[in-house]
């Protein structure tokens, strides 16, 4: 099964990949103002969903946030929980989060959904508009591309997403998008991110 694949595959690149990419100082310096600027807004708990080692956690735990992580590799869960002892970090799937509905304020899942095949995103989606309170919001970050098709990532097949097709994904799961970008670095893929809030109840 793919998430097995993607368990595994991690699990045994987990000290590589905290090495090279552990680190929020090894990621771009607009991403670190993105995410500062998002961790600002967040009102109530919040999730880094698909953490890896954790690096994002304490980036938002040292910008007032009060955050999780979760991910499905309990390598990376291990790892960060001795890089961050005072951060609450636990092995869990995207796909059913454990979390109550409304409960959080805020979910952060950079470069987690990736991995998934592309007809799996929209459940996951939905997931993370179930555990937001109307109102909260999701910072989504992924590589982009014309067409949703798998890459070959250096740890396990991941997936471009048009940004385009990733908002319509977001507003069928309940969400409001609320701002769009990409950039190519050199020598990077194309990156998206979607800032998506959970939209308000309608009245009936
Ligand atoms: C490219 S890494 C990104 C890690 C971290 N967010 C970062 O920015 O460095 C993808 C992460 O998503 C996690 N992941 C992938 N699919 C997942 C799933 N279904 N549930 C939980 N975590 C998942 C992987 O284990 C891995 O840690």
């Amino acid at each position: 099964m793919a998430i097995e694949r993607v368990r595994r595959s991690y699990g045994a690149r987990a000290a590589e990949y905290t090495e090279l990419l552990g680190s929020v100082n090894a990621m771009t310096a607009e991403d670190r103002q993105l995410i500062t600027a998002w961790a600002a807004t967040v009102r109530g708990r919040a999730l880094d969903a698909g953490c890896g080692p954790g690096h994002w956690t304490a980036f938002l735990a040292e910008h007032g946030v009060a955050v999780d992580g979760v991910d499905l590799v309990p390598e990376f869960v291990a790892i960060a929980t001795a890089r961050f002892p005072h951060l609450r970090f636990r092995v869990g799937d995207l796909e059913a989060l454990e979390v109550a509905d409304d409960a959080l304020g805020g979910i952060l899942s950079w470069y987690s959904v990736i991995h998934t095949e592309p007809e799996r995103v929209p459940g996951i989606l939905g997931e993370f508009a179930r555990c937001l309170r109307p109102g909260g919001t999701l910072l989504l970050g992924f590589a982009t591309g014309p067409r949703s098709e798998p890459f070959d990532h250096a740890v396990v097949t991941a997936y471009f997403w048009p940004v385009d097709a990733m908002a319509h994904e977001l507003v069928g799961a309940g969400f409001e998008i609320v701002e769009s970008r990409t950039r190519t670095d050199p020598g990077s893929r194309p990156h998206a991110a979607i800032l998506a809030r959970r939209s308000e109840p309608t009245a009936s």
